[in-house]
């Protein structure tokens, strides 16, 4: 069964070929850079740039699974959480294919789509699993019961952890998005030169905003020639800090449930960083720790082609008049 993905919930376009599920035929995400010179995304621009690529992206997803439209026996399409805008041009169109096409119009939640991205990484894996997912909106702490069932154990009160990076890149003069750009500048820096508060939230919520602000009055602290002295060190600390903040809630979380098997996604999970912590401390403390191919982690439409896979067997589709949403959970 193949199955034409298309993913528009933020500022990436992408469209994906992926049979069956498990094997993805092609991958294409085309990254807005328009939003840069803002420091952040600009909702109205990201939904007009999604109508000026989305064909483009589609049919290079077609060429590249060397596919025809008249191969395709299902059309999965992000339809939840996002961006009003961004979430109605992918819709709408994949609507259009359904309709001309002749064939089911399946809907995915972006995250549960991110759940997905290590179901395709790793075909083996099965629930029950616990969840971490950490990106640009979300920082998600649950159990995967099964594919398709999930209870959420907590999540940020704030910031999203991806959205912590963007905004202390912000603050470090680092362009958008953030995330990548604290990875590189903390690689010279020293994670134990400063710091900063954990923060104490109770149970298995997460709190980012402390530590951003804690890294806005450090940084009014400094004299202005110490600040680009300081920058790699700041990265460095802050990074090793949100990851420890990451790390102690999903140990509890294992331990708690004796559920020892982890899955993490998201655009954060692409952090090296992060993955060496945690597999560092998937060794000491006996548990396993998944995560999704770097290319997997941030947004695509892989993830959504496989995950609508399984709704589809399910026999979940969706009707033409299916709205998009813009906060719906999948807890
Ligand atoms: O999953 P994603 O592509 O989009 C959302 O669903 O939000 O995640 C994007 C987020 C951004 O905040 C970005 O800065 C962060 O993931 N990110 C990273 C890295 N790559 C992307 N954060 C830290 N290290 C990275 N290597
Ligand atoms: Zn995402």
């Amino acid at each position: 069964m193949v199955i034409l993905g298309i993913e528009t919930s933020c500022d990436e376009t992408a469209a994906a070929v992926v049979r069956d599920g498990k094997e993805i035929l092609s991958n294409v995400v085309y990254s807005q850079d328009i939003h840069a010179e803002y420091g952040g995304v600009v909702p109205e621009l990201a939904s007009r740039d999604h109508i000026k690529n989305i064909i483009p992206v589609v049919k290079k997803s077609l060429h590249d699974a060397n596919v025809s439209l008249s191969d395709l026996d299902a059309v999965a399409v992000t339809q939840s959480p996002g961006l009003i805008g961004s979430l109605l041009v992918g819709l709408s169109f994949a609507k259009s294919l359904s309709f001309s096409l002749d064939i089911p119009l399946v809907t995915v939640n972006h995250l549960e789509g991110h759940i997905y991205a290590n179901f395709l990484t790793y075909p083996g894996l099965e629930p029950p699993l616990i969840g971490l997912i950490v990106s640009g909106g979300h920082t998600d702490l649950l159990i995967i019961e099964e594919r398709g069932k999930y209870r959420l154990l907590g999540s940020t009160l704030d910031d999203a952890c991806g959205e912590a990076f963007d905004k202390v890149g912000n603050l470090l003069g680092l362009s958008y998005p953030g995330g990548p750009e604290i990875e590189k500048m903390a690689e010279s820096g020293d994670p134990r030169a400063i710091s900063f508060p954990i923060g104490r939230v109770k149970g298995y919520d997460f709190s980012f905003s402390g530590l951003k602000t804690a890294v806005l009055y450090y940084l009014r602290k400094l004299a202005e020639e110490e600040k680009g002295m300081q920058k790699a060190n700041i990265a460095a600390s802050f990074q090793k800090t949100a990851i420890t903040m990451l790390v102690k809630k999903s140990v509890k979380a294992m331990s708690e449930t004796k559920i020892m098997r982890i899955a993490i996604s998201g655009g954060v999970a692409a952090n090296e960083q992060l993955r060496e912590t945690f597999s560092r401390e998937a060794k000491k403390k006996g548990f396993n720790v998944y995560f999704p191919d770097k290319m997997l982690c941030t947004d695509n439409a892989a993830m959504i082609g496989s995950c609508g896979y399984d709704h589809y067997k399910r026999g979940d589709i969706a009707p033409l008049s299916i709205k998009a949403e813009p906060t719906t959970l999948i807890y």
